[in-house]
């Protein structure tokens, strides 16, 4: 029974955290796999709201391992700004685990994703400015720094040099950009919007900062992959957390408006160190609905009063950037590309509440190509998809509040027949339901 992977079915910002700090109930060990502190989970639990970025979801249960696997790109900054916010709110960190072996997101990776996104302008992927791109860039290149780096100065000094090495024209420029901004009467606020902020890249400092951040990371560093292995062999249950969405992954998402890394359950298997035999369960995690951060296509958008209400009812906006997510109807079309990718045992379809009083409910299930192709699977080609619009099922809509049901048996029919049609169309069972941001304020089918 051991592994179980967790993933996004969409585009992101599903619920993941809230579904991972279900499932861990009976896990050991709760892994992250890939991503950065471009993620963003909220869980609420006893009415107080918890945000992490980095640190895996499941560190609220203290009694079970936490694990930033290799996969993972690390600002260590960020990483522990988040275990002080933790141990602030009395959240004991001993449990956390990172892998030796991750890559580390460093200033001058932040400085070039946001001076890359500022220089394309309109045509920008809308990436979170966090470094994610540069950083797994570098790890493809050979030019990356890793968490154990931080526990030898010698080498650190070594490979930032390298790393700065072939990025020294783009940088200098970026310093002329910012000198010209400030010539110009813009103060340092305006310039760190435009071009990120003013890291100090001076070699020597940037080396002593980082030697002090693995003092401090230092007990928490850890060959994490081992660590699985120890758990998996024991017959325990770990789960392995996917950051992002199926729909965002770098080589089967809608490119090049994706993220950096490969957030579907295969890649769990490399971001941790463990075997694809080692995963006998994956979940997938898709709201009710679809919501979309930044640029690229989205077939279900809407752009009208009823994306509106859905913007308001689920309070969409980012949690890690505080973007207004664009939103739309259910695209059952991306949803059953998502299963088959992910090769999905189960569904959580995720804030079924907000879709109350919508009227009747939407769910495409075809696209039409603008030459007038019907195309009932996720087109390959990016040019197909960019241009293809998305037909309709119309189902009927609820107006009874469910945010108090807790059985299958105490949705309204038209909900509960939503779900079915989902199950139906998509060819997997949905499990658990979410009616309300609690964690209480779930439904769990089958069980
Ligand atoms: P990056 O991951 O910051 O490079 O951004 C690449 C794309 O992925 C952008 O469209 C982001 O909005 C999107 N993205 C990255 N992380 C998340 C997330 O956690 N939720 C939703 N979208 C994300």
């Amino acid at each position: 029974m051991p592994g179980v992977v967790i993933v996004g079915a969409q585009w992101g910002d599903e619920g993941k955290g809230k579904v991972t700090d279900l499932l861990a109930e009976d896990a050991t060990m709760i892994v992250r796999f890939q991503g950065g502190n471009n993620a963003g989970h909220t869980i609420v639990r006893d009415g107080r709201e918890y945000k992490f970025h980095l640190i895996p979801s499941g560190i609220l249960h203290q009694d079970k391992t936490c694990v930033i696997g290799n996969g993972v790109v690390v600002d260590p900054r960020v990483l522990l700004g988040e275990i002080d916010d933790l141990k602030r709110a009395g959240v004991g960190v001993a449990n956390l685990r990172i892998s030796a072996n991750a890559h580390l997101i460093m200033p001058y990776h932040v400085l070039l994703d946001t001076a890359g996104e500022t220089k394309l302008g309109k045509n920008s992927i809308g990436t979170t400015r966090r470094g994610i791109g540069p950083a797994y860039a570098d790890k493809a290149l050979r030019l990356g720094i890793r968490v154990q780096d931080l526990l030898d100065e010698k080498i650190l000094r070594t490979k930032i040099r390298a790393a700065l090495e072939p990025k020294q024209q783009a940088l200098r420029e970026l310093g002329v950009q910012r000198r010209k901004l400030r010539r110009e009467g813009n103060d340092e606020a305006r310039a760190a919007a435009a071009l990120g902020p003013d890291p100090r890249l001076d070699v020597h400092s940037m080396v002593e900062e980082h030697v002090n951040f693995g003092h401090r990371l230092e007990p928490h560093i850890a060959d994490t992959a081992r660590l699985c292995w120890d758990e998996l062999d024991a017959g325990h249950r770990v789960i392995f957390e996917g950051a992002q969405a199926t729909l965002l992954d770098l080589d089967h998402g809608t490119y090049p408006f994706v993220t950096s890394s490969n957030p579907i359950a295969g890649a769990a298997t490399v971001g941790a160190g463990v075997g694809p035999t080692d995963i006998s369960e994956v979940w997938g995690i898709a709201k009710a609905y679809t919501t979309r951060v930044g640029a690229g296509p989205f077939p279900t958008e809407l752009e009208d009063e009823i994306g509106e209400r859905m913007v308001e009812a689920g309070h969409e906006f980012g949690t890690t950037t505080g973007r207004r997510r664009r939103v739309g109807w259910l695209d059952l079309v991306g949803l059953r590309y998502a299963v088959r990718l992910n090769r999905m045992d189960a569904l959580a379809i995720t804030k079924l509440d907000v879709l109350r009083g919508l009227g009747p409910l939407r769910v495409a299930v075809r696209y039409r190509s603008r030459e007038g192709a019907e195309l009932d699977s996720f087109p390959y080609h990016q040019s197909i998809l960019h241009s293809a619009t998305a037909e309709y099922e119309e189902l009927p809509g609820f107006d009874e509040d469910v945010g108090d049901a807790r059985t299958e048996a105490e949705l309204p029919a038209a909900a509960r027949d939503y779900l079915a049609y989902i199950a139906e169309f998509v060819g997997v069972p949905v499990r658990l339901v979410g009616v309300g941001p609690d964690r209480e304020q779930t439904i769990r089918i089958g069980d």
